[in-house]
């Protein structure tokens, strides 16, 4: 969603602001701006749409003087994108500049006692009351700006990041966070802000994460901490560890290609660090056997592509442990008094640890008592700090919108926590433990003999791609990996999709299908072979074109009745849905394509969902 850069230093900010635009372009956004200090006057640049817009305005940063400037990409929820909403704004008398992120709830009554007192809005924005608010009090606190900021911050109730300049102050930047976030960035003779180090990785390697309720005052030699009690706080520094490189296309025409080729290394080194003789290993995990042991439940909790991930493992982890998993959408979850207590684990699932319904799903779980797992891509995010134990995926960072090799580490990285509690709750046999630890380590492998058979994908896209309406089915582990496959294809190429659990199409779905429908049939789950082929005999006698995926194995079998068929290699059970989804993430990237989508940006979308 929204993204923020802001950079007080001794080069010309714009054009470094501008750099960090284009690297929070992935996170979605409908309009741009940054704002400058040009001495003691702040100048501003806004456009509705595309980056390029602005660049185009202001001459890519050459028209905008000053070392000091906050930019902006903004995701529309208070008022339509335009350029007139689009952030910076200015308070009333053009000396104070803000970029936020976040929704401030109480901003119409603020608004209301603000226009009372003869102040003038220019935008339909919540944003703006808290910059018209602080150019408030910075008049009646005379000029303390500090204090200015945090009496604000007293009064505005939601969610924020803030980056704050005042034309009286020409070398300074004030940071603020709550339930957003914000990082730090130590460069050379330079400060940065920004909402994640995308932006400013180019400058610096060096940051600290801002925590709920601290505010930071940035100049180009320092960066000064506060506790929201304004007691000076010190921030353990961190190094971002992975290269620019790992944010940049390297040649692919998409990021969703170059993260799908990743996806066999990606899955690499997120099994190796924890497999080790034949054994899964959890180093520093604080959950124990005998935590384990006395719980009763266990819930997975999530949304889009992550909570597909949980689904996928309700089957294979209630079959394995025999304990009940509950999977809750996290937009769901604090709404339907969940039953939670200290005997609950639940797992939190989130590429991004930023996603606003899951954090709120945390906390609630949190606050009745259970423990929470979560399983995160970005080190240090949100809800990597609030959760009892975490887990990284090293997907390294993800770009398109649409996510790919996030899901798939997610997915094994489920896999070995289930087999890492089968093991502690003696589950399951220890040979079929150690073999199905062996296994695992063969799926990069097989990713990449999948990946060799792209063109086959790509010809039935070719062959697919206008078809106005597709239908995903499959039974069990299918059916939850179908759930995962039609997002992706609505998602990016705008196809309307829908995924049935086969057994469900007599109960209503099947009267859709007619003459020419697409349907792909999943049937990589052996057991329910001859259900998946009856299924397929079903809906073709009425019409449907199949695109059939499947294993080695079955392939004979489900070939005599598919009008196109994609084959992936044989593996274990649990395995399936981690093969499945390659083929699936290739042929909705060909069918956008075909299409001539957006597909790193698609519409309406972004990457990390911030607000509720
Ligand atoms: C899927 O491609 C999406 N990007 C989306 O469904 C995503 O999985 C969801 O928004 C959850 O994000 P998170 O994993 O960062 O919490």
């Amino acid at each position: 969603m929204c993204g923020i850069v802001g950079y007080v230093g001794k080069e010309k900010a714009a054009p470094i602001l501008l750099d960090g635009l284009a690297r929070l372009e992935y996170r979605g956004y409908d309009s741009a701006g940054v704002c400058v200090a040009d001495g003691s006057e702040l100048r501003v640049c806004k456009a509705k749409g595309r980056l390029q817009n602005l660049c185009g305005l202001c001459s890519d940063g050459e028209t905008l003087p000053g070392k000091l400037g906050i930019g902006h990409t903004r995701w529309a929820t208070h008022g339509e994108p335009n350029d007139i909403n689009s952030h910076p704004h200015l308070s009333q008398n053009g000396k104070i500049a803000l970029v936020h992120n976040g929704i401030i709830e109480n901003y119409a009554e603020l608004k209301a006692y603000l226009m009372k007192k003869g102040i003038h809005f220019v935008s339909d924005t919540d944003s703006e009351v808290v910059v018209q608010l602080l150019e408030y009090y910075y008049k009646r606190f005379d000029g303390d700006l500090m204090r200015a900021v945090y009496r604000v911050l007293a009064t505005i109730e939601g969610a924020y990041a803030l980056g704050i300049i005042c034309a009286d102050r020409p070398d300074e930047m004030i940071a603020a966070r709550k339930d957003a976030p914000l990082l730090l960035g130590y460069g050379d003779g330079c400060s940065f802000i920004a909402s994640d180090a995308t932006a400013i990785i180019k400058y610096t390697r060096e940051v600290s994460y801002m925590e709920d309720g601290e505010v930071a005052v940035l100049t180009a030699d320092s960066i000064r901490v506060f506790d929201a009690h304004h007691e000076p706080i010190e921030k353990e520094h961190h190094t971002i560890d992975w290269e620019i490189s790992a944010a940049e296309k390297g040649g692919y025409a998409h990021f969703m290609m170059k993260e799908i080729m990743e996806e066999p290394e990606a899955i690499r080194r997120t099994i190796s660090p924890h497999v080790r003789d034949g054994k899964i290993f959890f180093e520093g995990l604080c959950l124990t056997q005998e935590m384990l042991r006395e719980m009763s439940r266990l819930y997975i909790v999530a949304c889009g592509s992550s909570y597909h991930v949980g689904m996928v493992c309700k089957y294979t982890f209630e079959k394995m442990l025999r304990i009940p998993v509950e999977v809750q959408l996290a937009s769901e979850f604090r709404y339907c008094r969940p039953i939670v207590d200290d005997k609950t684990l639940v797992i939190i699932i989130s590429q991004s640890g930023e996603t606003l319904d899951t954090m709120a799903a945390l906390r609630e779980a949190k606050s009745l008592g259970a423990r929470i797992l979560s399983v995160v891509n970005v080190v240090g995010s949100s809800i990597a700090r609030e959760s009892d134990d975490v887990l990284y995926t090293w997907a390294g960072p993800e770009i398109a919108v649409a996510t790919t090799k996030a899901y798939a580490t997610q997915l094994i990285l489920m896999d070995m926590i289930g087999l890492y509690f089968a093991d502690l709750l003696q589950a399951i046999p220890k040979e079929a433990y150690s073999a199905l630890v062996e296994e695992l380590q063969t799926i990069p492998d097989k990713l990449e003999r999948i990946l060799d058979q792209k063109e086959t994908i790509q010809y039935h896209a070719s062959k697919y791609f206008n078809h106005s309406s597709v239908f995903f089915i499959g039974r069990n582990l299918d059916y939850a990996l179908g759930l995962e496959g039609s997002l992706k294809l609505k998602e990016i190429s705008y196809i309307h999709s829908e995924s049935y659990a086969s057994g469900e199409l007599k109960h209503g779905t099947i009267s859709l299908v007619e003459e020419g429908t697409l349907v792909l049939a999943l049937s990589l789950y052996s057991p329910l072979l001859e259900k998946a082929v009856s299924n397929i005999v079903e809906v073709r006698s009425r019409g449907a074109n199949v695109l059939a995926l499947t294993t080695e194995r079955d392939r004979k079998e489900i070939s005599k009745n598919a009008d196109g068929l994609i084959v992936v290699p044989d593996t274990m059970e649990m395995f399936l849905p981690s093969l499945g989804v390659l083929p699936l993430q290739l042929f909705a990237y060909y069918v956008a394509l075909e299409r001539g989508c957006d597909i790193d940006k698609p519409r309406n979308l972004a990457k990390s969902v911030t607000v509720e």
